[in-house]
């Protein structure tokens, strides 16, 4: 009876708001939904980025999992896209991706710097994108466009530079109904907004939203400007915002250089993931540690905190991280309760 009950439950809820696999719906091959694309955002990036949209694999080459700042024994070399995820079974969440140069040099190592989009927009050579969908089996799919950056510089409050990390995964979110667009997540630090997709300006007068990604930071917004944000955690007596920078500066189109997948949840709440072919590797988002240096110690050189922020910070988890299976909120869940979706955007303001 109660093996009956707890089915019953697995179904209810499985039918309510679980993403479910691409491959269920018939025995063919799953295929991408073409909306996923047509409605895809175009991405500009600031006109004074220096970090600019990377490789995934070139953040394997250039670093060495490390924890608790020792080398991990028993890693697969080399560390493919293809492996990551054994990694898991190494250390998993404390594993951080660590540099194998310095990254504090002077110049920085040039693959901080990522790839400069090309005349078409294409981070030619670099695959900077992952396009994650879970469709939710009723008309409902949800498409994250996770945009990855090799180096993330945190602006300066005044004068001194905080929150740099290695590593830097940002993404947007198109709720799409019947393959409809109706609402975007842009996140944004810790946090993040969503507006109705009707609200968000369009490319070339076309139907692709426009993201603005902020300098440095990458934060995502849907105008160009200046965007107020406090440092999340930050207290300051004096009460000091950090500021966003959006402008149209170069112009990234992050379908001309992804990979794409699907995400579904069979068991509730561990994401499966599954490619659209046999060619693109998917084992990496299985990966649950850091793509970035863990937070340096005070002792390192250029490495110092005012009031518990740090000039130097840890990187950041991967796409399996962000909530894939946000149910009925465009917001990741533990952010916006209730999700409130905004229906205009006000020029360079965090509204
Ligand atoms: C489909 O499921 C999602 C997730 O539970 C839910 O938010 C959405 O309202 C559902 N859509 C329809 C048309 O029932
Ligand atoms: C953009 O970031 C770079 C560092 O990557 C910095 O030198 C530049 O001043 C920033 N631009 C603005 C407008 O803050």
């Amino acid at each position: 009876m109660a093996q009956i009950l707890s089915c019953l439950l697995v179904a209810i809820l499985a039918s309510q708001a679980y993403c479910i696999p691409a491959a269920s719906h018939d025995r063919r091959q799953a295929t991408l939904p073409s909306f996923v694309n047509t409605y895809a955002p175009i991405v500009y990036l600031h006109s004074t980025e220096t970090y600019f949209p990377s490789d995934l694999g070139a953040q394997l080459a250039n670093t060495q999992p490390e924890i608790n700042y020792e080398v991990v024994s028993g890693a697969p070399n080399p560390l493919t896209l293809n492996n990551l995820d054994s990694l898991n079974a190494l250390g998993g969440s404390s594993i951080y991706l660590t540099s194998l140069e310095d990254t504090t040099s002077d110049p920085q190592p040039q693959w901080l710097k990522g790839v400069v989009p090309d005349s078409t927009g294409k981070t030619d050579g670099a695959v900077s994108c992952s396009i994650i969908v879970c469709d939710y089996g009723n008309g409902t799919v949800d498409a994250y466009y996770m945009y990855f950056y090799a180096y993330n510089w945190g602006g300066k409050v005044l004068g001194l530079n905080f929150d740099d990390h290695v590593g830097d995964w940002e993404h947007t979110m198109t709720r799409f109904s019947n393959g409809v667009p109706q609402t975007i997540w842009f996140s944004q630090h810790a946090s993040g907004e969503a507006i109705d997709y009707s609200a968000v300006p369009k490319y070339d007068g076309g139907v692709r939203p426009i993201v603005y990604s902020a300098n440095g930071s990458h934060a995502n917004y849907a105008t160009s400007g200046e965007h107020d944000h406090t440092i999340p955690g930050l207290d300051l007596p004096f009460g000091i915002f950090l500021v966003d920078y959006t402008d149209q500066g170069y112009l990234w189109d992050p379908t001309l250089s992804a990979y794409y997948a699907s995400v579904s949840f069979p068991s509730g709440s561990t994401p499966v993931f599954a490619a659209y072919d046999s060619t693109t590797p998917v084992n990496w988002l299985n990966y649950v540690g850091q793509w970035g240096d863990e937070q340096y110690p005070t002792s390192y050189p250029g490495q110092y905190d005012i009031f518990g922020e740090y000039r130097y910070t840890s990187g950041p988890t991967g796409p399996e991280d962000k909530d894939l299976n946000r149910g009925d909120g465009t917001c990741p869940s533990g952010l916006e309760n209730p999700c409130v979706v905004l229906e205009v955007v006000l020029p360079g303001e965090k509204v």
